[in-house]
């Protein structure tokens, strides 16, 4: 069966999505639909582990598309992101040339370029999702330069001329916003915002991540880990934290949430040391409590959102 490169509806990038073990949030779904249909890079922000980078990498796969990952740091630059010369290629090509094997004029063509990601996106002649991955953590300067590519879809280098996308990319750019990005960016894209899922949502998450995991024990991990979101934390956990918590609470064979394995495990979901002083015995054993009743009820579902956003206030 051929995927799709584009979608009919909403509903059908949820479907294909899940097919590819990403179950989005209605919202995620229209604004990637919407992206692909006006054919628009969309920017993804969200809290740490919400599922950022995965939903490009996801949409790759339902799309049946290559992904073109480009990953951003601080220093980043066109010879990282965009292209390179290939000295050592050229040189033994001098060295050829010297003995009358070749014709030196050649020397800047295609041959000898290195395609660094987002070249290798606008040249590709396969269907391609480019992920501009963390691009909050690059310099300004780069961000300016990539306002050029995203308006324009082509990238000129002044030995070659300018190569222009045949197809364009589908591109997904993901900011943690460790700096706020410039609105000229911003202008050029779709925005969608991450959020924590739903608990029910959560918990299928957990059950499609960690094959064989206790129903009960992903819903009141899912459960336990809402309630830690709603505290005064240096890092809430993510659903990377909860689906890396029901994998090591199911790794040691349990069937049900105790503070005891709470206690071992708890690496797993808080990762600064001022966390672990503000979730002490009592508000774990607090958090448990509402964990378990709120995993009681999940499969009801009616009412459940409210009840447990009730409940999560009097957490402290
Ligand atoms: N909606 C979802 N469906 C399925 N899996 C998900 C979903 N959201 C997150 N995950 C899982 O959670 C993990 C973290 O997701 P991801 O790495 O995409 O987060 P992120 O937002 O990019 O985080 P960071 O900001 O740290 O880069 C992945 O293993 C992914 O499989
Ligand atoms: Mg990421």
């Amino acid at each position: 069966m051929s995927s799709p490169t584009s979608f009919a509806s909403i509903t059908e990038v949820e479907a294909a999505l899940r097919a590819h073990s990403y179950l989005p949030q209605r919202g995620l779904a229209s604004s990637l639909f919407l992206a692909l249909a006006i054919e628009k890079p969309l920017l993804l922000e969200g809290e740490a582990g919400v599922g950022k980078t995965e939903a490009a990498k996801a949409l790759a796969a339902a799309m049946g598309a290559r992904l073109i990952r480009l990953q951003c740091y601080e220093g980043l630059d066109v010879a990282h992101a965009v292209y390179e010369w290939n000295y050592a290629r050229q040189l033994l090509h001098i060295r050829a040339a010297q003995e009358g094997a070749v014709d030196e004029q050649e020397l800047f063509g295609p041959e000898f370029l290195i395609r660094r990601p987002l070249l290798e996106a606008i040249a590709s002649d396969e269907p391609v999702v480019l992920l501009i991955d963390e691009i909050d953590r690059a310099d300004d300067e780069f961000e300016a330069f990539l306002l050029e590519v995203l308006s324009d879809f082509q990238i000129t280098i002044p030995e070659i001329g300018t190569i222009s996308a045949k197809r364009r990319p589908a591109v997904i750019l993901t900011s943690n916003r460790t700096r706020e990005l410039h609105d000229a960016l911003k202008r050029r894209c779709l925005f969608h915002w991450i959020t924590h899922p739903p608990l029910e949502r959560e918990i299928e998450i957990v059950r499609l991540r960690v094959p064989g995991v206790p129903e009960r024990l992903a819903a009141e991990a899912a459960a336990f880990v809402a309630g830690l979101r709603t505290m005064d934390l240096a890092k809430a956990p993510g659903v990377a934290e909860t689906i890396d918590w029901a994998h090591a609470l199911a790794a040691l064979g349990c069937e049900e949430l105790d503070a005891e394995v709470v206690e071992q495990t708890l690496g797993s979901v808080l990762k600064y040391y001022e966390d672990f002083e503000t979730v002490r015995d009592d508000a774990v054993a607090q958090l448990l409590r509402e964990a378990r009743e709120a995993a009681a009820i999940v499969p009801a579902g009616a009412g459940l959102a409210s009840s447990l956003r009730e409940r999560r206030g009097s957490v402290s």
